[in-house]
């Protein structure tokens, strides 16, 4: 096996990366959370950046901006859906995340300053969900019994 690795430079760069680098013999499924995080950020803003083509965050307009999202744009309900429930997946994931770093000690030395990242990086979180959550919380309200999808 070894000697069809070695045959060229990327295939030997492959196996030195992927197959002999060492790694903690505590490694779990648990460490699959921080990739999981990251899918979901790059949903959230991939549906976010759909959802605000079409959204007027006006106070007058954004209930019918939410409703022709929902009922006029070719997937909006799909992709309104998946920004919405994804935000509470995201949630969901980074809370396991951060259980598994206190669990496994992860916030100590040398990590420490990540661990201080990941704090950072959860503040923003409950900022940014506390005030797009305002801000499309009324528009919700009133589509609760319009939305159809
Ligand atoms: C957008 C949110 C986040 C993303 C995308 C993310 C991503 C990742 C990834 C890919 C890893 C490496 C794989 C793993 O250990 O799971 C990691 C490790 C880590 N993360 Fe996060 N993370 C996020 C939020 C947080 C938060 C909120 C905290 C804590 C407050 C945190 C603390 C850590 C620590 C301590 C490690 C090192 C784990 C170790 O090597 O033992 N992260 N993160």
């Amino acid at each position: 096996m070894k000697r069809f690795f070695d045959k060229t430079v990327l295939l030997t760069k492959f196996y030195n990366f992927w197959i002999i680098y060492g790694s903690p013999a505590n490694f779990s499924y648990w460490w699959n959370f921080g990739s999981m995080a990251l899918i979901c950020l790059i949903i959230q803003i991939a549906t976010g950046i759909f959802l605000a083509m079409h959204y007027k965050s006006d106070l007058n307009l954004a209930f019918a901006s939410v409703d022709y999202i929902c009922k006029s744009v070719q997937y909006g309900w799909l992709i309104r859906y998946l920004h919405s429930n994804g935000a509470s997946v995201f949630f969901l994931v980074v809370y396991l995340h951060m259980i598994r770093s206190l669990l496994f000690g992860s916030f100590n030395y040398p990590r420490q300053l990540l661990w201080g990242s990941g704090v950072i990086i959860f503040v923003l979180m409950i900022v940014t969900a506390f005030f797009w959550l305002c801000f499309t919380l009324r528009s919700n309200e009133l589509l609760s019994s319009n939305c159809y999808y």
